[in-house]
């Protein structure tokens, strides 16, 4: 039986990154998101108008998304703590710049996306932005023989939870081939 969940928020699985952009007093920053979706070309983030990264990112119209593995959760709650700080100056995480943009790209994130901003939807406090994929960055680690994403070997970290508690969640080694199923399914009822 299902019952109604009475809570202020809930995370079903997101996956954190750094985002990346231009700060007019630090130089280059970073900030902890886990608000993210992506189909083709065009990606969308959500984040507080408020905060530092949103307010320079609506400045620039240019930002990137880096996203880490494990390894980094550290990292990930010193920039998603500190709000308005020099955060590589925190993580001591070092940076490379993008190519498409003027941001950066956090180089222990192996896989990162450079985004030019289209257009923005305030919410209450936040503020939706949607972008182009300028460019996209992978560790050779996780680029194969034919140059294909080791989408099996990509580690991303999740974000789940409810108003009382969120946790960071790994996944584990199994994985399915999108369209292994349904050709079963056709074959048993077509
Ligand atoms: C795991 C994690 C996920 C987060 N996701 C978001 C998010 O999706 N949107 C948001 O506005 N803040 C999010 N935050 C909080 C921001 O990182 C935090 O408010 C930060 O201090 C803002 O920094 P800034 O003002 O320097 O940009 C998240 C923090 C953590 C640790």
């Amino acid at each position: 039986m299902k019952n109604t969940f009475d809570t202020r928020k809930l995370y079903f699985g997101f996956p954190v990154f750094f985002l990346g952009y231009k700060d007019e007093i630090h130089g280059y920053n970073i900030t902890t998101s886990s608000s993210v979706y992506s189909l083709g070309r065009m990606v969308v983030i959500g984040m507080r108008t408020k905060s530092n990264s949103m307010q320079h990112i609506l400045k620039t119209g240019e930002f990137t998304i880096n996203v880490p593995q494990k390894d980094l959760l550290e990292e990930v709650e010193v920039a998603g703590f500190n709000s308005k700080k020099d955060k590589f100056d925190l993580t001591k995480l070092v940076y490379s710049l993008a190519q498409t943009v003027d941001a950066p790209l956090v180089d222990a994130c192996p896989v990162s996306i450079e985004c030019k901003v289209v257009d923005k939807m305030e919410f209450g406090a936040l503020t939706n932005v949607v972008a182009e994929v300028t460019r996209r960055v992978v560790d050779e680690q996780f680029v194969d023989a034919d140059g294909y994403f080791r989408n099996d070997q990509f580690n991303p970290v999740l974000y789940i939870g409810d108003g009382h508690e969120r946790l960071y969640r790994s996944l584990d080694d199994e994985s399915v081939k999108m369209g292994s199923l349904i050709e079963n399914w056709r074959q048993k009822n077509m």
